[in-house]
This record gives structure tokens, sequence and C-alpha cells, in this order.
């Protein structure tokens, strides 16, 4: 209960009471926030279409809530509870659930969301790249900074992908198998060759430029632009943002 008058929005009890009937289970959590009270914030603080952020969702009632008026959401859970409590709560709101504040804003199912595991960071609290990071972590990395859209591959290869006409290749931490300090991390004519050869098997009438992320590059300027290719160094050219 807090001052905000709890005939109104109800309080911690009443969740609980919502909580247990949403996701049956016993295991509820100590002080849920009652949809109606959400509903509230919301109004004051939103419009329909805009993104609520919920950093600690906890049992997910910002998120129920929110899908519920019409608002678009990110939640962020740690514990194990997203993929126990909040993602089948959200699964029950999309097929209807009539608790909570469903039955006051007419609700009636629908809609979607999408569910991730953030992987794990790529850098360390100084902004540089971290040191343990494997080579699929920094290639999704680098494949969404560059392109905006989530890479799926798990290829062998240093070559990551083409889009929109580009090529785009890391040679990063023993991809090709060369552990040494300037083996295989290197752009060289040798590796250049491993990553037009790995174009070619998934496009054999590829003929655009290319990036490639490396620690060190061996190529002259004017070879780099015969063979249409821009070197970005790892990990100064690495962005977190695009
Ligand atoms: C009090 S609950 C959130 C309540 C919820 N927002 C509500 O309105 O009912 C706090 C939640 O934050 C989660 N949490 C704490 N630190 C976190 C972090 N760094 N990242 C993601 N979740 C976190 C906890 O696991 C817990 O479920």
């Amino acid at each position: 209960m807090t001052w905000w008058d709890a005939v109104n929005f109800g309080d911690n009890q009443q969740a609980k009471k919502e909580n247990i009937d949403l996701i049956e289970s016993n295991d509820i959590f100590g002080t849920p926030k009652p949809e109606k009270l959400v509903e509230k914030l919301l109004h004051i603080a939103t419009n329909p279409g805009d993104l609520v952020l919920d950093s600690f969702l906890g049992s997910g009632t910002t998120a129920a809530v929110a899908h519920k008026m019409g608002r678009r959401y990110i939640g962020i859970e740690m514990g194990e509870h997203a993929v126990t409590h909040c993602a089948p709560r959200l699964r029950k709101v999309i097929d209807g659930e009539q608790g909570g504040i469903s039955e006051s804003v007419g609700w009636k199912g629908g809609g979607g969301f999408r569910f991730y595991r953030l992987g794990p960071p790529v850098f360390d609290e100084d902004g540089h790249i971290r040191s343990d990071i494997a080579f699929p972590v920094l290639a999704a990395h680098i494949w969404f900074s560059e392109t905006a859209t989530p890479w799926t591959v798990m290829p062998r290869t240093p070559f990551l992908g083409i889009r929109d006409g580009r090529a785009f290749a890391l040679l990063y931490n023993g991809i090709l198998g060369d552990r040494r300090a300037d083996g295989g991390n290197v752009l060289t004519r040798a590796t250049l060759a491993l990553i037009r050869a790995a174009i070619a098997e998934a496009d054999p009438t590829f003929a655009g430029p290319v990036t490639v992320y490396g620690e060190q590059s061996r190529l002259a300027a004017p070879t780099l632009d015969r063979e249409a290719v821009t070197f970005k160094q790892t990990p100064y050219d690495v962005r977190a943002r695009r």
C-alpha cells in the first residue's frame, strides 16, 4: 500500500492474487505491482504506440499492461523467471487472458513479442574488446554494427556474409586455425585469397567491395584499392554503436 489510493489502483496483495491467477505458481513474487497501478502510470506517461522500458521486469506486469494498452515494450530480466513467468504470462495475454485490466480496457488478445537471450558483453568497462571474446560473438557484433541485421550464420571461415552488395569478413581468434600472434588475424594475400574463396563458394557471381576486419593489414593501399577491400582494424574500428 502507498499513499496512492489502493482502492483505486490495487496493492501488492491484489497483485499477488493476479499473479496466482495468471501464472498458476506457488512461487509468487514478493511485491508484484497490480496491473491497475501500472495502467495508471502508463496513462500518465505514455501514448498508444510509445515504447515502454522495464529493465527489471520481475513478474512481467509492465510488459503485460503495456501490451494490453497498445504500447510497444522492452522488458529485461536476468532471472530464470524471464522464461518461467514473464514469457508464459505474455503468451496468455496474447491468447486473451481476462485478469488484471483486461475487462476495463476491453482486451481480447492478439499481438506478439520476441524473446532474446543476451550474449556475453563484447566490450569491457573502458570500451575495449574483451580479450576472452570468441569469434562468433565478435562476428555477430560486427555484422550487426555494419548491417543493422542479426547474424545467424555460423561459418568455419572468416567470411561473414554479403549484405547490400558488400561482403564482410573477420580475421580473429584463430578462425583460420592459425593462432600465432601474426597468423590468421592479419590481412595478407594468403588470407585474402581464403576470404575470396569463401565468398565465391557462397556467391560465385559476387564482384562487389569487401570489408575485412583484422588486427593488421600487410596489403598496401594501392592493392586494397585494386581489390576493392576496405580494411578495418580490430579493436579500434569496432564500434559499440552503429
Ligand atoms: C522488484 S522486481 C521488478 C518488479 C517489476 N518491475 C514490477 O513492476 O512488478 C526486480 C527484478 O529485477 C531483476 N534484476 C535485478 N537486476 C537486474 C539486472 N541487472 N538486469 C536485469 N534484471 C535485473 C530481478 O531479477 C527482479 O526480478
